[in-house]
């Protein structure tokens, strides 16, 4: 535990920035809220007189539903801006857009932006809160830390448990959160990907690389799968979607090969039938929507603490 631990960050840009200790923080932090979520009455007044804007710039089901349930349980008054209808369309800048807003009293921001390092710009800029909810292909802590959150609930630790990370890891800002955070943790981490999608940077992180996807499953805890970004320029690398599922997709069959308590992941949204099959998105060893439920703890638990820091200083 992590009892006399004092968080001192006003912000939460990425996992690359967090210590051990303070990523345990934020989980332990996270369980006490878990407890607030099953009672009758699901709210608490930790922030209440704070204000909170939702800055989202690319579209998100998960990520947004959740921080405004989170906000609200902890009673905070919620401002969700509509990107598409603000002033942005007549050219103002994150920086404009965030100093204005403060100047309107918001405590926190929180901010999905698809050019990574958005929320850093806006925490050198602002005296208020930032939290990260996703920047480009950097960086979405939050994510990782439910993840992260999930599997200590699941195994019980994540020192020295086996996760594989699957599919497109190069476009994948939760590939490189759940790197940062479960390496800090003590997980043995594995990637696995088709050979032309595996990022370069894979190996500085010190995890194990593989094309291989026996080689992934074999022997893991738990795996991540991630969503393909057929958007991307992958799409030139599979003849057919057909194709990767038959080469990469986890289905029954390959699953039989695995552990039989692994834990299966996926942040969402999901491609069922491209990375996963609706059998074991839906199957007894899926803990995907149980990853869902513990997104509100988790996004509870940073507001409430960056939202406690005195002296904010950018993080
Ligand atoms: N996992 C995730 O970020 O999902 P959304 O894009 O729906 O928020």
């Amino acid at each position: 535990m992590t009892k006399n631990f004092k968080w001192n960050k006003k912000d939460l840009l990425g996992l690359e920035y967090l210590s051990a200790e303070e990523i345990t923080h934020i989980l332990d932090t996270a369980e006490s809220f878990k407890e607030v979520t099953t009672r009758d009455i699901k709210k608490v007044p930790a922030l209440r007189g704070k204000t909170a804007a939702n800055l989202f710039y690319e579209p998100s089901t998960r990520t947004r539903g959740s921080f405004e349930i989170a906000e609200k349980r902890l009673s905070c008054d919620v401002v969700n801006m509509d990107m598409k209808a603000s002033s942005i369309t007549k050219g103002e800048t994150l920086i404009d857009t965030g100093k204005n807003l403060e100047a309107l009293k918001i405590d926190i921001f929180v901010i999905r932006h698809s050019n990574p390092g958005a929320p850093n710009i806006l925490a050198r800029n602002v005296s208020a809160s930032i939290i990260n909810a996703g920047d480009g292909f950097h960086e979405h802590p939050t994510q990782a830390l439910l993840d992260l959150f999930t599997i200590r609930e699941k195994l019980g630790k994540i020192k020295g448990k086996n996760v594989s990370i699957i599919g497109d890891i190069t476009h994948s800002r939760v590939a490189r959160s759940n790197i940062w955070g479960l390496k800090k943790l003590g997980a043995n981490v594995t990637i696995c990907a088709p050979k032309i999608i595996l990022p370069k940077f894979a190996k500085e992180f010190g995890v194990k690389v593989t094309d291989k996807i026996d080689v992934a499953l074999k022997d893991a805890d738990a795996i991540n799968v991630l969503r393909m970004q057929f958007e991307r320029d992958i799409a030139d690398a599979f003849p057919s979607k057909e194709e990767y599922f038959n080469q990469y997709g986890i289905s029954e069959e390959r699953l039989k090969k695995a552990k039989k308590n692994i834990v299966v992941m996926h942040p969402g949204p999901i491609n069922r039938g491209i990375e996963m099959s609706s059998e074991v998105a839906d199957g007894k060893n899926s803990v995907i929507l149980e990853q869902v439920t513990n997104g509100i703890a988790i996004r509870m638990a940073v507001l409430y603490l960056v939202a406690g820091v005195k002296n904010k200083v950018s993080s």
